[in-house]
């Protein structure tokens, strides 16, 4: 009997010890009570490095009501490992200033949002790593940033949205980068300076995830004539834009009228119409509901 008290009293001896421990354990094991601190770190030497004229990042701080940075404007984590997965720095408002290099740390990213602010003209930072390989959606559109992107881009092979329209990147012109991306399902460039149009539409064999490819205003020159191969026909494309490029349209024609069964959207303006008729081009691209030319 005394023998039995014992043991059982061993035994809670034994629990209290354990749930002692695990309390101790609580906050590496959980991140409820704030985010992981190595990344929350990241977060705010970005914060640092960016112009916050209409007080946007309010919410991103030192201080102590402010630790769990999950709960900072923009940011969101994963509900299952605690890692910043999201940040979504576009508002009405612009930021100014630049993107630190700390971004790289945060290498669980899935989105990243920075389309709209104002980095006036400064780098993404550069990368030959791959930090940021988890990334599916990228959007940098109108975001003033210059100089090369694609070593980043190069290797993020589950990427599904890339958005780049409006920048002035000057390494994008060669499509070699894109071909890595092979999960690619939409995919502005719009007024980035792109060279060889005629890859550019190639690559709808070479992407077969593709749905969404806008080029308005990407290419230069007086008359454009493409020369493109046999094209897959089973191609998911469903909208395309080639606005403003100055191609000669009917040496389009047999590569459109191979892949026109899905497409919805259209833009074929401005560009050199040369002999050819808008009812030619209406009976090819038959299921597109917004077309312009
Ligand atoms: C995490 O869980 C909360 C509450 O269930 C939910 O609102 C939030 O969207 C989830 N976050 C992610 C990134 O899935
Ligand atoms: C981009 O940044 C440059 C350098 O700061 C600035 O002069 C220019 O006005 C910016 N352009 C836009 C469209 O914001
Ligand atoms: C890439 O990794 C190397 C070695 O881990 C490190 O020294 C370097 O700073 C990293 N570069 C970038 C751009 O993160
Ligand atoms: C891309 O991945 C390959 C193979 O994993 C690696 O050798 C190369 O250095 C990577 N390049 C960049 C820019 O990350
Ligand atoms: C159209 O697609 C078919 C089947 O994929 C292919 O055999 C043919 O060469 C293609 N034609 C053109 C002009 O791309
Ligand atoms: C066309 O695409 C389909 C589906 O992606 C693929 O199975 C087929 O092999 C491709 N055909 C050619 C000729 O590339």
């Amino acid at each position: 009997m005394v023998i039995a008290r014992k043991r059982s009293l061993q035994h809670v001896y034994l629990l209290v010890t354990v749930l002692l421990f695990l309390m101790h354990m609580k906050p590496s094991l959980h991140f409820n009570h704030g985010c992981i601190e190595r990344e929350k770190q990241a977060l705010l030497r970005m914060k640092d490095d960016l112009i916050d004229d209409y007080d946007i990042l309010s919410s991103w701080g030192r201080e102590e009501d402010k630790r769990d940075c999950c709960k900072w404007r923009g940011i969101a984590r994963s509900n299952i490992t605690g890692h910043v997965i999201e940040i979504d720095l576009t508002y009405e408002k612009p930021l100014r200033g630049k993107i630190s290099h700390s971004l790289l740390e945060l290498r669980h990213l899935t989105y990243l949002i920075l389309g709209g602010n104002d980095f006036t003209g400064t780098q993404f930072p550069a990368d030959n790593n791959g930090s940021l390989s988890n990334l599916r959606y990228l959007d940098l559109h109108y975001a003033n940033f210059t100089a090369t992107i694609s070593s980043l881009l190069a290797n993020l092979s589950s990427l599904q949205h890339l958005d780049l329209a409006y920048n002035y990147f000057n390494d994008l012109g060669n499509i070699e980068w894109l071909y890595g991306l092979s999960s690619l399902s939409y995919l502005d460039l719009t007024e980035n300076p792109l060279v060889r149009p005629s890859d550019w539409l190639q690559i709808v064999n070479k992407l077969p995830h593709l749905e969404v490819l806008w080029l308005p205003s990407c290419f230069s020159g007086d008359e454009i004539t493409l020369t493109l191969s046999p094209i897959n026909s089973s191609s998911s494309l469903i909208a395309l834009s080639l606005f403003g490029n100055n191609l000669v349209i009917p040496s389009i024609y047999p590569w459109l009228s191979n892949i026109s069964r899905n497409i919805v959207d259209l833009d074929l303006s401005s560009n050199l119409l040369r002999g050819s008729t808008l009812a030619e081009i209406g009976n090819m691209i038959i299921s597109s509901t917004a077309f312009s030319f």
